[in-house]
């Protein structure tokens, strides 16, 4: 019952079971039509012909469309537009959907969109941050944060250091591709079920391309496999394409991207160029810093916007810059057009500053925890941040004081040198990275959510909310926080799939957000009816508000008990209204662009982590030993579900920096577009000694839902820690005193270069 206990997951026994069901579990309309997109081959070129009589001949095809047929708008950009639903003239990376064909089968519909006739005039594409970059090739503005003035810093600091950091995108690779599944209905109307976890921008982008106004579409969730930012925007096309065809057949159809055309189709995390000027004192103290951090958005805007300003407000991460000049540029290629992604920008400007402070330690030759801990944030002074928003309640200190000692670092730093100084190929390696992460949303207008609760007469509670379910436990802590209202067992509470006619105009379930906003608003909701289930228990027992409290589920009246069945029903026939709708908006948050300052996030999370690493320096192979995390959750809602959320946020973002890698052609090919190339991280990935705890007794000072923290997104950076211990271990071949240029990922070659270049250096 109720919060801060590890209640399992609502599904738990179903994913293991197999019997959770996804959209493609479901039980098939008859007549169902399959969708197969045909992606262009071309990188950027003009569509001089589209011949789609030969898609005819395959057998059980019913209809072939391209932009032409689509009957209302064409762009289902969600933030600003650029993207077209079937490529419209032209074509703008490889991946891109030029047609859809609907048949009988998946098979036949795939075979017949090969059949297609496109021809194609090559154009010059773009393919590399750098040549975006030089031609100013962007796809919205650049956005700047200033403090004081960071040239003159950087000309009076006793030490100055440059450089360039290149950081690599991430598949997103959900176990359950993107996928939708739609039922014609009255009125030109559309039933959507669609694996995303923004259901009413589905339900708005279904309505423009059919042209009808959004009450007409329904959009139903119940669970994704896995989202990860993924489904955040790019769910919508196969939901859109697959409502332009049933529009246009009437027919119940389905579209689900087999791995490789999903891998090819939808954008991944934004590949980040990074190129910084910093200068600091003799303590590794920084003074002032100017930074560039250059996204690759891909062909369309997409949410870059608000994802390279992540990237700009995280440049800090958990340190206090000086003066500070922090440029975020958004730049276009011809590729697949980069999206959400865990952390969503976050982690690419915080690898940047942790890359700094490893080189400030290796320049000065001091321990890199010394000097990351010189520039923390402080509590009173050097507390605010360059987008001027002051860092209250900083946890880190007193966190990485904790982990310092639990972990032994002093102790594992000393073996280490002794370790390294006599084994000649094997080196070990060691590093101990923070994480300070803003929650909300940085348009704060989304900050937003509500929820729907019913009892029925029998006592059981139905819960909606405007939340999705991506195997994070979003249901399972909504359901805590209204079993805890009302006082009785979670299993009393049941949550049906997210609806769009249950809870309308919903923020995407992002940010980490997720229980935050959802979790008030259904508390909301549940308390709007206690407090009319007390009102009404007062009157009917004959007794003073006071003297009635919720307990245990059942209804304590001063010296007696009523079951909360008996009073659900006495509420009943005495004309209660036993549904409410609830609604939640963050307070104190708001960002000024123009004068980009601002508080843009209610709080932050904080946590650390070290890990330890051995590497083999004629190979450039590595394995993990061990990894040691602190994690801050605030009041936990749920710890099970937070130490789950700790450990797969720690694992992927660990695959993002070390054995992830997307290679493309110099045609603008993703090579790496199945899994026998690209490498998410497996068990035997996950070290054999992961030590995770949440901090203790540090509820959320805000008021948040029962002062929890969110937990999505912050401890994938934790990652970080693994990135910059294979640094250590190679940057000792040169007595620690280079760092060597190792880009991420830190695949085994990268490494192996890095250790090419420590042994020049000796
Ligand atoms: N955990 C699982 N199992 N699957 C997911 O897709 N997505 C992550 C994170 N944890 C994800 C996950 C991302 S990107 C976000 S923003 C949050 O969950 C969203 O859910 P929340 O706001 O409820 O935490
Ligand atoms: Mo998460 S990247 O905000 O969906």
């Amino acid at each position: 019952t109720g919060v801060g206990r590890s209640v399992r997951h609502e599904s738990a026994a179903k994913h293991v079971t197999g019997e959770a069901v996804y959209i493609d579990d479901r039980l098939e309309f008859p007549n169902q039509l399959h969708v197969y997109a045909l992606l262009s081959e071309r990188a950027h070129a003009r569509i001089l012909r589209i011949d789609t009589a030969p898609c005819y001949s395959v057998p059980g095809v019913a209809l072939v469309i391209t932009s032409a047929d689509v009957p209302g708008q064409l762009d289902i950009g969600a933030v600003f537009p650029g993207d077209p639903l079937l490529a419209d003239g032209k074509v703008e990376y490889v991946g891109q959907p030029v047609l859809a064909v609907a048949a009988d089968s998946l098979e036949n519909a795939r075979r017949a969109a090969q059949a297609a006739i496109v021809e194609y005039e090559d154009l010059e594409p773009v393919l590399d941050v750098e040549e975006a970059l030089r031609r100013q090739h962007f796809v919205l503005d650049s956005h700047t944060h200033k403090r004081g003035d960071a040239a003159a810093a950087l000309a009076g600091a006793p030490h100055r250091l440059a450089g360039t950091l290149r950081i690599g995108g991430q598949e997103h690779f959900y176990l359950e591709t993107q996928v939708s599944s739609v039922l014609p209905a009255e009125d030109g109307g559309m039933l959507v079920y669609c694996s995303t976890q923004n259901p009413s921008e589905v339900q708005k982008l279904v309505a423009e391309v059919l042209g009808v106004p959004m009450n007409r579409v329904t959009v139903d969730m119940r669970r994704m496999g896995g989202g990860f930012g993924g489904k955040e925007t790019q769910a919508a096309g196969p939901a859109c394409l697959c409502a332009v065809i049933a529009r246009l057949t009437g027919r119940p159809t389905k579209m689900r991207l087999p791995r490789q055309e999903d891998m090819l189709m939808t954008g991944k995390r934004h590949p980040f160029l990074v190129d910084y000027e910093v200068g600091f004192d003799d303590d590794g103290r920084l003074r002032g810093i100017r930074m560039d951090l250059a996204g690759n958005c891909g062909y369309s805007p997409d949410l870059s916007g608000a994802i390279v300003d992540r990237a700009m407000f995280h440049a800090d991460n958990a340190y206090y810059l000086g003066d500070a000049l922090i440029h975020g540029h958004r730049c276009k290629t011809n590729t697949a057009s980069n999206t959400a992604y865990r952390g969503f920008g976050g982690p690419q400007g915080m690898l940047a500053i942790e890359e700094i402070m490893d080189a400030i330690a290796r320049h000065l030759g001091r321990d890199p925890l010394e000097v990351r801990r010189r520039n923390y944030y402080g509590k009173t002074e050097r507390n605010v941040t360059h987008y001027h928003q002051t860092v209250e309640h900083n946890l880190l200190e007193e966190m990485t004081a904790e982990l310092e000692a639990s972990c032994d670092y002093a102790g594992r730093r000393a073996a280490i040198r002794a370790f390294n100084a006599r084994s000649p190929v094997l080196k070990k390696g060691l590093a101990l990275t923070p994480v300070k992460f803003g929650i909300s949303f940085t348009s704060s207008f989304l900050n937003q959510a509500g929820a729907l609760v019913h009892i029925y007469t029998d006592g059981s509670i139905h819960l909606n909310h405007g939340g999705t379910e991506m195997g994070q436990g979003l249901n399972t802590k909504v359901a805590q926080i209204v079993a805890e209202v009302f006082q009785v067992d979670v299993s009393r509470i049941r949550i049906s799939a997210a609806n769009t006619d249950k809870v309308p105009n919903t923020s995407p379930t992002a940010a980490s957000s997720g229980a935050d906003l959802n979790g008030k608003a259904a508390k909301n909701a549940a308390q709007t009816i206690k407090e009319r289930l007390v009102e009404f228990a007062a009157r009917h027992w004959h007794l003073c508000p006071e003297d009635v409290q919720f307990r245990n589920g059942q209804l304590r009246l001063r010296d007696r008990f009523v079951s909360f069945e008996e009073l659900i029903q006495a509420a009943y026939v005495g004309q209660v209204s036993l549904s409410s709708t609830g609604f939640y908006r963050t307070p104190k948050i708001y960002y000024d662009r123009e004068q980009a300052r601002g508080r843009p996030f209610y709080y932050y999370a904080y946590g650390v982590a070290c890990s330890e690493v051995l590497v083999d320096t004629l190979t450039g192979e590595y394995r993990l030993l061990r990894a040691d995390i602190l994690h801050d959750v605030g009041a936990s809602l749920n710890p099970a579900i937070d130490i789950g959320q700790i450990e797969g946020g720690f694992v992927q973002g660990m695959g993002w920096l070390t054995c992830e890698e997307l290679v493309w052609s110099d045609q603008g090919r993703l090579l790496t577009a199945n899994p026998a190339s690209y490498k998410i991280p497996t068990i035997a990935d996950v070290p054999a000694d992961l030590r995770v705890r949440l901090v203790e007794n540090r509820k959320n000072p805000e008021d948040t839902v029962f002062h929890s923290k969110a937990v999505g997104e912050p401890p994938f950076m934790l990652g970080i820690s693994v990135w910059c211990a294979l640094k250590d271990a190679v940057a000792s071949l040169a007595d620690y005193r280079a760092q060597p240029a190792i880009d991420a990922p830190a695949t085994p070659e990268r490494v192996l270069w890095g250790v090419e270049q420590m042994k020049r250096l000796k």
